[in-house]
């Protein structure tokens, strides 16, 4: 008795389905159903090839904040859930550097949650950065959590469809189904019933490289470009490079030029990935694992959380948008998706 489809597996999707879960609807009540499911890779399924860090660099706007801190603040009840850190969400120091210092409202909401928070001495911050800080951050081994993540969710008995949709009505798989989410990241721009041309990718491109001597993450905003070191938890040592942030581009292949301009950013920012790489100090001894690219699902007006009524009685959660930060917000999102479907409760 399928009550509430899901549509989309990717980590909206999935944090989503935690929501229903958390407000007491039954699993049994739940079905996923999605082109691409954890485990598989594909252009179109972006999740896999996230950095997957709680980074600072979202928006300011008052509800943003609102879905980072929720994020930040619960993820620890999710990762108990799935087994602890082994479960590819772990803990490391993070420091991040802005060329351009954040609004106030942003640095008091950070300040205000953000565990073993300092902001970086002036006289400590590299040429050029007007503003810099250190906290305990969030790191995810993207693949490996939303497979955690699945198997998680099938042995409390959500179902699994696979299944590509060309119009949204199709998602009303039974006739108990009352309500959809939509959840399906840079697929809501093509999907025939709502098409969203708001939606547009913003890709990234990133090197992996084994890097058993880093422990932590270090980015820095720029006013045109990205550069972040990201540790990848119980991942034999992989170090994720980045990056890059190109609107409206589609393209799923990698450049040799940016995967040099990748490692020459990331190792000027942070010497220490060459002065104490075990097999040599320069690029060239570096051991790249993997370069990847991905698409961020963008939108012009930011995430897209909003409940609609198809028919009588059916109605259809919209929370897809989710950009560059799908991580480090979703789990906010979510609950205001399923707040918006179940009704209130006291919370947020
Ligand atoms: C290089 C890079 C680095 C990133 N780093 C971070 C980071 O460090 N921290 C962070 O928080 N975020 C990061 N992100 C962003 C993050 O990856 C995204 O915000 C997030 O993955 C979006 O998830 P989603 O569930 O909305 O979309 P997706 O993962 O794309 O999932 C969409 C789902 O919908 C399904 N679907 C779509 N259309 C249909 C259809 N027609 N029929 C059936 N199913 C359909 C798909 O099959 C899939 O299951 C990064 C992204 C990139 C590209
Ligand atoms: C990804 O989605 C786009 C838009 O729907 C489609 O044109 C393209 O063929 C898809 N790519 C793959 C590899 O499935
Ligand atoms: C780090 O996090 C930010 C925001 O969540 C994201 O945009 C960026 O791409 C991430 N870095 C990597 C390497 O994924
Ligand atoms: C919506 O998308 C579907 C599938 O890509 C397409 O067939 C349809 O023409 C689109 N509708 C509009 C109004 O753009
Ligand atoms: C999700 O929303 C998008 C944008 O409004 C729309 O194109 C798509 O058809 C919807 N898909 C589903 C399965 O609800
Ligand atoms: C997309 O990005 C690639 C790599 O930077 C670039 O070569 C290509 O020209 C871009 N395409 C578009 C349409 O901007």
């Amino acid at each position: 008795m399928t009550k509430y489809v899901v549509v989309g597996s990717g980590i909206i999707g999935l944090y989503t389905t935690f929501n229903l879960l958390e407000r007491g609807v039954s699993a049994k009540d739940i079905t996923i159903v999605a082109e691409y499911l954890p485990g598989d890779e594909s252009i179109n399924y972006t999740s896999p090839y996230a950095g997957g860090n709680f980074s600072c660099i979202t928006d300011d706007d008052p509800k943003t904040l609102q879905y980072d801190k929720h994020t930040y603040t619960n993820l620890a009840k999710l990762q108990t859930e799935l087994g602890g850190p082994s479960c590819g969400l772990d803990r490391y120091v993070s420091t991040e550097y802005w060329d351009t210092r954040p609004s106030n409202e942003k640095i008091e909401s950070l300040a205000s949650y953000l565990q073993e928070y300092q902001v970086i001495n002036t006289g400590e911050l590299p040429k050029g950065v007007a503003f810099g800080i250190r906290f305990r951050s969030w790191n995810f081994n993207c693949p490996k959590f939303l497979s955690n993540f699945k198997d998680y969710l099938e042995a409390k008995g959500v179902t699994f469809v696979k299944k590509h949709l060309t119009h949204i009505t199709q998602a009303y798989i039974s006739s108990s189904t009352k309500t959809v989410f939509n959840c399906t990241g840079i697929g809501a721009h093509k999907l025939g019933g709502v098409n969203d041309t708001n939606v547009y990718p913003t890709r990234g491109q990133v090197v992996v490289i084994k890097a058993p001597h880093i422990t932590e993450n270090v980015m820095r905003w720029g006013e045109d470009f990205a550069t972040y070191i990201i540790k990848r938890p119980y991942s034999s040592d992989q170090l994720i490079l980045g990056g890059f942030m190109q609107k409206d581009n589609w393209t799923a292949d990698t450049f040799r030029e940016e995967t040099e301009d990748i490692l020459k950013r990331t190792t000027d920012l942070f010497p220490k990935i060459l002065k104490d790489n075990p097999s040599g100090s320069t690029i060239k001894d570096l051991e790249i694992l993997r370069i990847v690219s991905g698409l961020r699902p963008s939108r012009y007006g930011g995430v897209r959380i909003e409940k609609t009524q198809v028919e009588h009685y059916k109605y259809l959660v919209h929370n897809y948008g989710a950009s560059g930060y799908g991580y480090q917000a979703g789990l906010g999102m979510g609950y205001e998706a399923v707040r918006l479907a179940l009704g209130p409760d006291s919370k947020f």
